[in-house]
């Protein structure tokens, strides 16, 4: 069995940052803390309002990171161009709106379907491996494989918030979206709203092969650093493989 890579979002030490418009605490500086940490990827996203991740960020990273490099980006043309000069190893396609606090939902595919396309071949072309960030219901994924594209992430915000039997309704959700990349061919990721307490029922999900998280490690490196709340996230995704 393949070991699922924990992908890790430094976005929020640079929220931090910003509230000051200063130099620290830098993110560039907590991703290689998170590598040492054991982070198997590290994972950005340059928004067009710029809230938090900087084009110098995005630069060293490109230089410095000593694991693959996921930029997170809308689809807009001066972003894309950014992402084309920076060659990061992957891009992954969000849904970005100005007003949101965080990504709300996922991509939609499927209404726009020519555009995506178009978007993906321009990475493909350059070498770049995309994935779409979309929710998990099945006309996305189908969608997904017609823009051209092996690579999905599946939004976990909507499991993350529910609570109760709810909760159990969207892991079910999970579990039949991953079962249609498995049969569609797609390398699946799950990201959005993990934390030390939801992580491991999703990643028993059978296929999972990455999970991009952030707000709960880097929340939690306040206390701890960021080495140690890396490591204990990878310890609880290690505990769920050995257990299967
Ligand atoms: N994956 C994607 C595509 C995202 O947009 C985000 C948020 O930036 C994350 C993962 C990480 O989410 P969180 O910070 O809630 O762990």
């Amino acid at each position: 069995m393949s070991r699922i890579r924990l992908g890790v979002n430094v976005d929020h030490v640079a929220t931090i940052r910003q509230a000051r418009r200063g130099r620290e605490p830098d993110p560039v500086t907590a991703a290689h803390e998170a590598e040492l940490g054991g982070a198997d990827q590290i994972t950005i996203h340059l928004r067009e309002d710029r809230r938090h991740i900087q084009d110098r960020d995005l630069r060293l990273l490109r230089e410095t990171a000593q694991t693959p490099l996921n930029l997170e980006l809308g689809a807009a043309d001066e972003i894309v161009a950014i992402a084309l000069e920076a060659r990061p190893d992957q891009v992954t396609l969000v849904p970005e709106k100005r007003e949101e606090i965080t990504t709300e939902g996922g991509l939609d595919v499927v209404s726009q379907l020519e555009h995506v396309r178009a978007v993906a071949e321009r990475f493909h072309a350059a070498g770049i491996g995309v994935s779409l960030f979309i929710d998990p219901d099945l006309p996305q994924l189908e969608a997904t494989r017609a823009a051209g594209v092996d690579h999905i992430e599946l939004h976990t915000g909507a499991y993350a918030e529910a609570r109760g039997a709810a909760r159990a309704h969207e892991l079910a959700r999970l579990e039949a979206a991953a079962r249609g990349a498995r049969e569609l061919g797609l390398e699946l990721a799950l990201g959005h709203g993990l934390d030390y307490h939801n992580v491991q029922a999703v990643c028993a999900i059978e296929g999972v092969e990455e999970l991009n998280i952030g707000h709960s490690i880097v929340s939690r490196a306040i206390y701890t650093g960021i080495r140690v709340a890396v490591a204990e996230m990878k310890r609880l995704i290690r505990e769920v493989e050995r257990a299967q």
